[in-house]
């Protein structure tokens, strides 16, 4: 845990003086080797605004301060998550991607109900949506899982969602959306999976199907402790990220998913150059064949 300054007296906006470009390439350099996001130059305007609310919050003048305290915790600090809420876009909602939606429905439970009807698999399907922000993207392939497994036999489901961000973690948890969040949600969709939400929020997944969802904070550029996976959507991150952090994180997809699994990227990710052992059928969906 980070201390807080004993009685630090409130700094006032004159002093907090100005950040240096040395300072905000360390801070930049400093998200980088943490997480693996870039901080482009056009992004330091942004970057130098979202520091100062740190320090003012902290009750700190200075930038090389707050920055000691950064580099010496863990991303998993409370301060790295109020940092991080700060300078890493959340941007999510349910049934972002249509087409990625259609091929969950119509291609692959189909094949993974073929696997098991051919005694090729047991009744049961892992996917990790990797980068989760607050939940949406896990809980679109719940309702996409569950409209078309069959009801018999009963199907054992798994989906993992992991963010760097605690407190997306912790909204995830509640499985509560708001309007904005639910507006591409089909209406039986909502009818069947969704119940009216409280507390502001505009609907909350029923404890039913929340059950096969599971968040946890992790950090993508540290080895996953679970295995396989039938699938991984990992999508809306990587473009954050250069070419060697992208590599860095599809080696740890690698481990963890089964030999056949698939992995669903977005459209814009620039992974195109770094598949090449994934057999990819299109530029968002790429399959691990696994050992040969
Ligand atoms: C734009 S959101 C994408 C959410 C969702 N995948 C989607 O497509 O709707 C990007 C998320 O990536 C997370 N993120 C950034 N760097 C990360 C890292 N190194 N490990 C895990 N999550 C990270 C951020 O916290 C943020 O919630």
């Amino acid at each position: 845990m980070l201390s807080t300054p004993a009685n630090p007296a409130p700094p006032t906006l004159s002093t907090v003086v100005d950040v240096t470009p040395k300072q905000l390439e360390n801070y930049a350099k400093l998200i980088y080797e943490k997480i693996g996001v870039t901080i482009s130059p056009q992004k330091t305007t942004l970057l130098s605004n979202r520091l100062r609310r740190r320090l003012r919050a902290r009750g700190l003048a200075s930038y090389d301060d707050y920055f000691k305290l950064l580099k010496s915790a863990p991303t998993s600090d409370p301060e790295w998550e109020a940092f991080l809420q700060e300078v890493t876009t959340h941007e999510t909602y349910l049934f972002r991607d249509e087409n990625h939606w259609n091929w969950l429905r119509d291609k692959f439970v189909p094949e993974m109900i073929a696997e098991q009807k051919a005694g090729k698999r047991r009744p049961a399907l892992r996917v990790w949506s990797a980068a989760c922000s607050t939940g949406d993207e896990a809980t679109t392939i719940a309702c996409c899982l569950m409209d078309r497994l069959p009801a018999a036999p009963a199907w054992q489901v798994e989906i993992l969602g992991t963010d760097v961000g605690a407190g997306a973690v912790a909204q995830a948890r509640l499985g509560a959306f708001s309007e904005r969040a639910m507006r591409l949600v089909p209406k039986a969709y909502r009818q069947r999976f969704f119940e009216a939400g409280t507390g502001g929020a505009c609907a909350t997944m029923k404890a039913a199907y929340r059950k096969m969802l599971r968040f946890e904070t992790h950090n993508l550029l540290e080895p996953l402790k679970e295995m396989p996976f039938d699938l991984v959507v990992l999508k809306n991150v990587l473009i954050y990220f250069d070419a060697e952090s992208k590599k860095r994180v599809l080696s740890q997809i690698k481990r963890v998913l089964r030999p056949g699994g698939y992995l669903i990227t977005g459209a814009a990710e620039g992974v195109s150059e770094l598949v090449g052992e994934f057999e990819s059928t299109c530029g968002w969906l790429h399959r691990w064949p696994g050992s040969k």
